[in-house]
């Protein structure tokens, strides 16, 4: 349980408080140093104008005397009506401030992510808390939107194979369908597909929270490139696409320090798009070049290509440019979220160019080049 604030005085009192406290300070040296020097001081000057007789020497003593009580008192008198007018007022806008700052955090914690603080003219440190709070709740709200979004679409692509599961293993009940081996096997399927689903998905969420597991090795682009078009290679084997690799001996030499198994998973996606959105007789290139400190490896195709308008979401979790056509070929879309994330998570960059539909596609992608190989 969160433990009980301790309210203590409110601002206007610590406030007052501290200005009365600069004042005793002050009146009381002020006090100190006329009666210390102040005295001897007159009697220097009475007896430099050589005012030696006693009544004359009392009534001038008086005289300092009173005056200088009553301009320490007026100015003390003053002073503290001057601070109390100014704790009062800085008090009283500090405390609107708080207020709106205090309002909008009792907001974002009932759930109202879209509260704001205004900057307000308190000066520049709580301009600065100002900032730092909308800044914070800039990125609950962002956080909140993904969620929402992402269990909305995640309850979307579970309902298709659920619901085939359901309809197949009822027309089963019912003696409408055999339970021969092409439906068990579509069954299968369906549940893969689940399991696939649940796997992406987790694996993404942990990128995105920057908590996954890494285990870094030195690896050289060209290993990267034999595992990745063996691969694509054995995925494809009726050679209808073809696949070539560009690539000259330098770059293949450059040693990258990265997760083997996270970068593997990039290409295979990668690849798998091309080859899924390319056509018979169309081509798949695998283009490999320095660029500075980082290695771009460009997976070309000669297939599809992508509308001018879908290419700033391909990244995104679950988009699908053609949804009926991408999702019958067993995508859910989350392929290229994955790349986009184990990229970053090695301090990478992707990106997508397309001339539009039909002119095909190409994905690149920008790797660091590990720092003994550079
Ligand atoms: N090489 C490509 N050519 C044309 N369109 C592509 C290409 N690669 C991806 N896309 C489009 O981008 C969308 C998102 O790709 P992504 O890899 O994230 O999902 P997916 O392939 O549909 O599903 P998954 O990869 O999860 O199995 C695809 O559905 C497709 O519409
Ligand atoms: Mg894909």
């Amino acid at each position: 349980m969160a433990s009980q604030p301790k309210w203590g005085w409110k601002l206007g009192t610590r406030l007052l408080a501290a200005s009365a406290l600069v004042l005793m300070v002050g009146a009381g040296a002020a006090w100190l140093v006329a009666f210390l020097t102040g005295q001897a001081i007159f009697h220097d000057h009475m007896l430099m104008a050589e005012a030696t007789d006693p009544p004359v020497v009392a009534h001038a003593q008086e005289a300092f005397e009173s005056a200088w009580t009553l301009s320490l008192s007026l100015a003390l008198a003053a002073a503290f009506i001057a601070s109390v007018v100014i704790s009062f007022f800085l008090a009283r806008r500090m405390g609107r401030t708080l207020n709106r700052i205090r309002q909008a955090a009792v907001h974002v914690a009932e759930g109202d992510y879209a509260a704001r603080v205004p900057e307000g003219s308190m000066g520049a440190e709580f301009a600065e808390l100002a900032a730092a709070f909308n800044q914070m709740a800039g990125k609950l709200d962002h956080v909140e939107q993904t969620r929402k979004r992402l269990l909305s679409d995640l309850a979307h692509e579970m309902r298709t194979p659920l619901a085939t599961v359901d309809g197949y293993l009822e027309a089963i009940t019912d003696g409408v369908a055999q339970p021969d081996a092409s439906t068990l096997a579509m069954l299968r399927d369906q549940v893969h597909r689940l399991s696939r689903l649940a796997r992406d998905i987790s694996l993404v969420s942990t990128a995105e929270e920057g908590t996954l597991s890494m285990h870094h090795t030195h690896l050289t682009v060209g290993e990267i490139l034999e595992s990745a078009i063996t691969q694509a290679r054995n995925k494809n084997p009726s050679g209808s696409v073809s696949l070539q690799s560009e690539a000259d001996e330098t770059t293949k030499g450059l040693v990258l320090s990265c997760d083997k198994d996270r970068i593997g998973q990039v290409m295979t996606n990668l690849l798998d798009n091309a080859f899924q959105h390319t056509p018979e007789a169309g081509q798949v290139t695998l283009r490999v070049t320095r660029a500075g400190a980082f290695v771009r490896i460009e997976v070309k195709d000669t297939g599809d290509g992508i509308a001018a308008e879908h290419l700033p979401h391909v990244f995104e979790r679950f988009y699908r440019v053609d949804t009926a056509r991408d999702r019958a070929h067993g995508g859910s879309g989350i392929g290229l979220a994955i790349v986009r994330s184990i990229i970053k998570a090695h301090g990478g960059t992707v990106d997508v160019q397309s001339e539009g539909p039909g002119q095909g596609t190409t994905f690149s992608i920008e790797l660091p080049i590990a720092s003994s190989s550079r």
